[in-house]
């Protein structure tokens, strides 16, 4: 291998050779660094976010790139970090001055000194991220690849720089950074670094929610998101981050009866369902959907294992952890919770699929019962594919039966055919109990298919209630 090879097309982007411009202009060097160069050699599309290192001032070359700019765009500065952002159409610039000491994320005054490109390099968190492009006039492209990234690349290893004990202490959460690589990338991680995560795992304590569950995020939205948890789970980051999912791991055998492990069939779970859809909530929902599991196993003398309500339990539990990992409590944690509740509904109706119970389902679950389908079919893990193919026939009759009560029905947004209001003028009455009794009546006779979705039955059923509770229309 050649051990400088040159990439000019990675710098065919205008911006490039106005950095370079633009640092000529103040004397100083200046090279493309992380994950651009990453991206680019591995042909991962075009990266937009693009990291500049500057030999000097970070913030001073943001500045003059962006006097040499048409429009002169604003730039942010970050004087804690000494680095500075910049937006040019869709690409952001990051500029940052090359530094020989790292920083700890708990020091107050973090210890940056002016360094070269290369102690820039070492105190990145991966070979494959401290590779550098240089922008100089003369060298323009040139790889400055001293730890070998390049080869890592090719071999796909995520390896530190340094010692995987100083890189990591450094920010614990390249420990996480390691494993999300690995899983995205679908590299190995080197065997120093994989001892090193192990045994500092207990410092992920000190990174904050927000950067962990951010990483978690990428892990869910690979390709196979059972690497990343499996990494998780062999170098014990897991307990820290889900407990909830470590405790459904094994197998109990009672009086000669087993249950599954759900915790490994959770992760299979989690991959199926990445193959069907990219939504990430959808995805959370998967990995969550089991989690009551374990809080709510017994084992009972005539039907063996049970796991009564855990789907109740474990909606209730994606609110708490949605909480301690600071996730938004919004209209995503109530999507993933539903989902969880209704996990098992499906399953129950593909046994006995009626009228009344599709229309039920389609009613609870909104416009989420295809997402409630999909986690149930991604759910089907049975490596017999005679009960395999069983289970996906009688989804495909559940889906079927869906289509076509709803087309007739109209229940995934149900609106009362009956108004409150009309109730109200009917019976002459003001807000009260009976309103309520009757509005609930007629929604349940739609639903067990006593009456049809329609005005005028409605109203028929209405008076009928209205009669039941003594009440007389007054026009
Ligand atoms: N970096 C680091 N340690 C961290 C975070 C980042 O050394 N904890 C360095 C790496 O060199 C990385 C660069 O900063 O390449 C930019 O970080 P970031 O934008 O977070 O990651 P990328 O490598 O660009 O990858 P991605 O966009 O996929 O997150």
């Amino acid at each position: 291998m050649h051990p400088n090879p040159t990439y000019r097309t990675a710098l065919d982007h205008p911006i490039f050779p106005l950095i370079s411009q633009a640092a000529s202009n103040l004397k100083m060097d200046s090279y493309v660094i992380g994950g651009y160069v990453r991206d680019f050699l591995l042909n991962r599309g075009d990266a937009k976010d693009i990291d500049i290192v500057a030999v000097g001032s970070g913030i001073a070359l943001a500045k003059e790139v962006a006097r040499l700019l048409p429009g002169k765009p604003k730039v942010s500065i970050f004087k804690t970090y000494g680095t500075a952002m910049l937006k040019v159409g869709a690409i952001e610039l990051e500029f940052v001055g090359a530094r020989k000491e790292s920083y700890t994320e708990d020091s107050r005054n973090p210890a940056v000194e002016n360094g070269t490109l290369e102690d820039d390099q070492n105190r990145r968190d991966f070979t494959i991220n401290a590779l550098a492009l240089s922008l100089q006039k003369d060298t323009y492209g040139v790889l400055l690849d001293p730890f070998n990234g390049r080869e890592d690349l090719e071999k796909k290893v995520i390896r530190t720089p340094l010692d995987p004990e100083i890189t990591y202490s450094d920010d614990p959460l390249r420990m996480l950074r390691a494993i999300r690589f690995a899983t995205q990338l679908d590299f190995t991680i080197e065997k120093a670094s994989l001892d090193a995560i192990t045994k500092n795992s207990d410092r992920i304590k000190i990174i904050s929610e927000e950067r962990i569950v951010d990483e978690i995020h990428k892990i869910l939205l690979a390709d196979q998101p059972s690497k990343g948890f499996t990494l998780l789970h062999k170098t014990g980051l897991l307990p820290y981050i889900f407990p909830e999912l470590v405790a459904l791991e094994g197998i109990e055998e009672k009086e000669g009866q087993r249950h599954k492990d759900n915790f490994w069939h959770t992760l299979e779970v989690v991959d199926n369902i990445s193959k069907t859809t990219d939504d990430l909530w959808l995805r959370w929902a998967a990995l969550l959907h089991d989690i009551g599991k374990a809080p709510t196993k017994r084992f009972d003398k005539k039907i063996g294992w049970t796991f009564h309500a855990h789907e109740f339990v474990g909606a209730k539990m994606v609110y708490k952890l949605f909480k301690r990992l600071k996730m938004p409590l919004n209209d995503k944690m109530k999507f993933v919770q539903k989902m969880v509740l209704m996990s098992s509904r499906p399953i129950v109706l593909a046994s006995d699929v009626t009228d009344s119970a599709v229309r039920r389902l389609i009613f609870d679950a909104g416009d989420h019962v295809e997402d409630l389908m999909t986690l149930c079919e991604a759910d089907i893990t049975t490596k017999n594919p005679k009960k395999f193919n069983k289970y996906q026939n009688n989804f495909k009759l559940v889906r079927d039966k869906i289509e076509e009560v709803e087309a007739r029905d109209h229940i995934r947004n149900f609106q009362p055919p009956v108004s409150g209001e009309e109730i109200m003028e009917t019976f002459g009455l003001k807000p009260s109990r009976e309103i309520g009794i009757i509005k609930d009546a007629i929604k349940e006779a739609i639903l067990e298919g006593e009456i049809p979705n329609e005005y005028a039955a409605a109203r028929d059923y209405m008076l009928k209630k209205g009669a039941e509770l003594n009440l007389t229309p007054v026009k």
